[in-house]
């Protein structure tokens, strides 16, 4: 995607040295920054504070980290003490053990002297592959928002996200945010309502500013109007990413998104995860059971980031001083209240066997 009329990825390989390059995102939309990662603590550290996020981008950043592990040492017990190390560093998204397993098998098998050069051009790879698998999930979430354009073309199609799922939390094009670019640019109205996600605001901060620089309409609200913004006909369709999702079709993402996937059913209103098939984590039926929610700092609650009148970042405190609060930073939206998961081969149902149909070679692994 463009920033200032030059194009980005989220992360890309140094093309002279062994070093990783990132769009800091803890200090977006006020800045853009360019870090430089150089290290596998490093790369995990970037992770953990979220410098880098999303599940698809924390996968192919932990790919990168394992390949600086190996320029580092590429001794068997160095990489999987990398592997460990990047593994750590968040516990939700399945794409970092999908990564890094892509990854760690191939590079034991090598000999040590070419694991270096093997290592990249794996991750190099994860990261191309990333962009394919992102911009075919556009083409089918495209034909979905084709079905809801209204027939006057004056009134846009309505659709609601929740946190960030566009080219910041992958490689390029995003999850559910590709189908809205693709729309865009096909000349399809558009409209986007960006819940704010507290309460690090990955919407109000990141979605709304990647639709901005793309010229998509949107608007940011609070977290709790989405209800009301459904009751009263303002919402057409909603799309959001996922961090995992079972193999039979429960949906784990941003904290809230349950919540209005609960009012999306109320009011009738499709509700789509889009996510890439590294997000499926095959071996897990029971999402709100099985999958390890994380657990983030409290001050993220009691505090919030901003910028004051004179442009110079700002936190602030929000609560009492002695007032305890609790941050889980996702949830799992069952299978029942999911219209349907937009993938790189096409939208399955919410369940196993829709799922098996569009990746029929994971019934030998189940
Ligand atoms: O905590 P974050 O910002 O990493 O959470 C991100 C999300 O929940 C996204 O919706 C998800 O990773 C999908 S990104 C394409």
């Amino acid at each position: 995607m463009k920033v200032a009329g030059k194009t980005y990825r989220s992360i890309w390989l140094d093309q002279q040295t062994p070093l990783v390059h990132v769009i800091d995102q803890t200090v977006l939309p006020f800045r853009f920054d360019i870090r430089t990662l150089n290290t596998v603590d490093e790369t995990a550290e970037a992770i953990a504070t979220m410098v880098v996020r999303g599940a698809p981008l924390i996968g192919v950043t932990a790919a990168c980290g394992l390949y600086l592990a190996c320029h580092a040492d590429p001794s068997d017990s160095n990489l999987r003490q990398a592997c460990q190390r990047l593994l750590d560093a968040r516990p939700t998204a399945v794409n970092l053990r999908w990564a890094l397993d892509r990854m760690l098998p191939t590079l034991l098998e090598a000999p040590t002297g070419s694991r270096t050069a093997a290592a990249r051009t794996l991750a190099q790879q994860l990261c191309d592959e990333d962009v394919a698998t992102n911009s075919a999930i556009g083409e089918h979430g495209l034909e979905l928002i084709k079905e809801h354009a209204h027939r006057s073309s004056a009134t846009p199609v309505n659709i609601l996200t929740h946190c960030n799922a566009g080219w910041l939390a992958t490689v390029d094009w995003g999850t559910a945010l590709s189908p809205v670019f693709k729309a865009h640019d096909a000349g399809i109205p558009i409209h986007v309502w960006v819940d704010e996600t507290r309460p690090r605001n990955q919407g109000a901060s990141l979605t709304a500013w990647e639709l901005g620089a793309h010229g998509v309409p949107h608007t940011v609200i609070a977290d709790n109007a989405g209800g009301h913004l459904m009751q009263h006909q303002q919402v057409d369709l909603c799309i959001v990413g996922s961090d995992r999702t079972t193999r039979t079709g429960d949906v784990c993402n941003k904290i809230g998104t349950y919540l209005k996937a609960l009012a999306a059913h109320d009011n009738d209103i499709p509700f789509y995860a889009a996510l890439p098939s590294s997000t499926i984590d095959w071996s897990v039926r029971d999402g709100i059971l099985e999958i390890p929610i994380e657990e983030r700092s409290a001050e993220e609650v009691t505090h919030i980031n901003g910028i004051d009148h004179q442009n110079r970042m700002t936190r602030v405190r929000l609560s009492p001083n002695d007032s305890p609060a609790a941050n889980p930073a996702f949830d799992v939206t069952p299978r029942r209240f999911m219209t349907g998961i937009i993938t790189e081969r096409g939208i399955a149902r919410a369940s196993e066997a829709s799922l098996l149909d569009l990746f029929p070679e994971q019934r030998a692994s189940l």
